[in-house]
């Protein structure tokens, strides 16, 4: 292991040019123009994993590309076979003019690597490339036998991945999949994470009049989409943050004792929450902690909403619709067709005669959780000591990575999630940043990792 974590530990400036060129595609998945920059992000990707010793292949797909990067195999090799699943696609960066520089241009400031995508999720799986390049490099043999898959369309729902592993199920037999894409508490506090919330995704329109109306002419005799949808949407929680709608919490697996005084061990203040996130006051689920209301509780978010004049000054109108984006994020024992079909069945119903209610369904997703228990889980907490010098913690994560569930439903397998990203990374915001010290780890927990997995 010698070689290995020196080779690391001496290219360090190397690899922080090479995440720089990896992040410099502005691959947002989500934006139809910027497909060519996921196939070009694709096929670099492909080239550097074979300049480190790979086999890679760039396998198209009905959307954007999957990256297979293989590490060289002894014919009848009996190895314990991991896969490394990341993905190269990254979430739009607007709004742009909060950056403090440009999304795509990478900057380094003190241990901070800034740029979109940093944590979310390059500088995450490239950490285990790092690794894996270590060992080709110096020879040092690879106790498992390693596949990389890299997706590009993780934060649209991964729609293709799904075909894809059916297809290729007999090459994606594995013992494992291993996926830095979550987070950790603290840069001293490294974390395996055992669960993900699930996700049901969908739009509300609220259509009015047929056209925008002058509000002076016309207001105050029809209802008025915007507030229609506010009505709406203000009567989803209670005062004590609970979800009204009928049956959303059914089949909830309530928390275990032992699963809530883990959580007790979360490493983060109230205050410190609340300041980090610059609200005036926490607010959640009464009789929860924030950890378990952002881990373990389902909930429902508008992430979106739009109606009328966006435009600097005034303009007098009754818009003729409104819309919100809505997510639920969901938790073990609740099943996404159900909850999705209670909450519009409910929206449906409350949606006031003066207007009419188009629903659009999105993307769904089960929650996961597996049991750390186990030898891999085990061997993991292993890996993150031995590289972090600390005891990891235990934690359920309160973001979803949907293709998990199918790892389990199609291959058979569980997920080790051994995330990298800091409270701090603003993933999915302006100035998202990787801290170097958490790439530098990241990349001996990988390589620490491969040598836990096989004992
Ligand atoms: N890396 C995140 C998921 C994540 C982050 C899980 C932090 C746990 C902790 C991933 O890229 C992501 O953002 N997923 C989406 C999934 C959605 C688009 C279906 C999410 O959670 O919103
Ligand atoms: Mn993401």
């Amino acid at each position: 292991m010698k070689p290995v974590l020196d080779y690391l530990r001496n290219h360090q400036p190397r690899f922080l040019a090479e995440l720089g060129d990896y992040l410099r595609f502005p691959s947002v998945s989500a934006q139809p123009e910027h497909q060519p920059d996921l196939q070009a992000c694709a096929e670099w990707l492909a080239r550097h994993c074979t300049q480190i010793g790979l086999t890679a292949e760039v396998r198209p797909t009905a959307g954007n590309p999957v990256v297979l990067a293989r590490t060289p195999r002894t014919a009848g090799s009996r190895k314990p076979h991991y896969i490394v699943y990341g993905h190269y696609d990254v979430q739009p960066p607007e709004p742009l003019e909060l950056w403090q520089s440009p999304p795509f241009e990478p900057r380094v400031a003190g241990r901070n690597l800034f740029a979109r995508g940093s944590t979310d999720n390059k500088g995450q799986n490239f950490a285990h490339l790092k690794a894996v390049e270590a060992y080709l490099k110096t020879g040092t043999p690879l106790p498992c036998d390693l596949t990389f898959l890299l997706e590009g369309e993780e934060e649209v729902g991964s729609r293709s991945l799904s075909t894809f592993l059916q297809t290729n199920r007999k090459e994606l037999a594995c013992d494992a999949f291993v996926i830095s894409d979550t987070g950790m508490p603290a840069p001293n506090c490294p974390a395996l994470g055992y669960g993900l919330r699930g996700i049901i995704a969908f739009e509300i329109t609220v259509h009015g009049p047929a056209r925008d109306l002058h509000s002076g002419i016309f207001g105050g005799a029809v209802e008025n989409p915007a507030i229609a949808l506010a009505r709406i949407l203000a009567q989803v929680h209670d005062a004590r943050g609970r979800i009204r709608i009928p049956g959303f919490y059914d089949g909830v697996i309530p928390l275990t004792k032992f699963e809530r005084a883990e959580m007790k061990r979360f490493p983060m203040k109230d205050a410190q929450l609340k300041k980090l996130l610059g609200v005036r006051q926490l607010f959640g689920e009464a009789g929860y902690s924030p950890t378990e209301q952002r881990t373990a509780r389902p909930t429902f978010e508008i992430n979106g909403l739009t109606s009328g004049y966006q435009g600097s000054g005034s303009k007098t109108i009754v818009p003729a619709w409104a819309r919100a984006k809505i997510t639920c994020r969901l938790v073990p024992g609740q099943v996404p067709g159900q909850v999705r079909k209670k909450v519009l069945a409910w929206l449906k119903k409350i949606c006031p005669p003066t207007v009419r209610l188009e629903i659009t369904a999105g993307h769904g997703a089960e929650a996961y959780v597996f049991s750390p228990d186990g030898k891999p889980a085990q061997a993991a907490l292993r890996a993150l000591e031995q590289a972090f010098g600390r005891k990891p913690i235990l934690m359920r994560e309160g973001g979803s990575i949907p293709i998990v569930n199918q790892f389990k439903q199609i291959l058979g397998v569980d997920s080790l999630l051994l995330g990298l990203g800091l409270p701090d990374d603003n993933a999915h915001s302006p100035n998202e940043k990787f801290n170097l010290d958490c790439f530098e780890k990241g990349q001996a927990m990988s390589a620490w990792l491969w040598q836990e997995l096989a004992k």
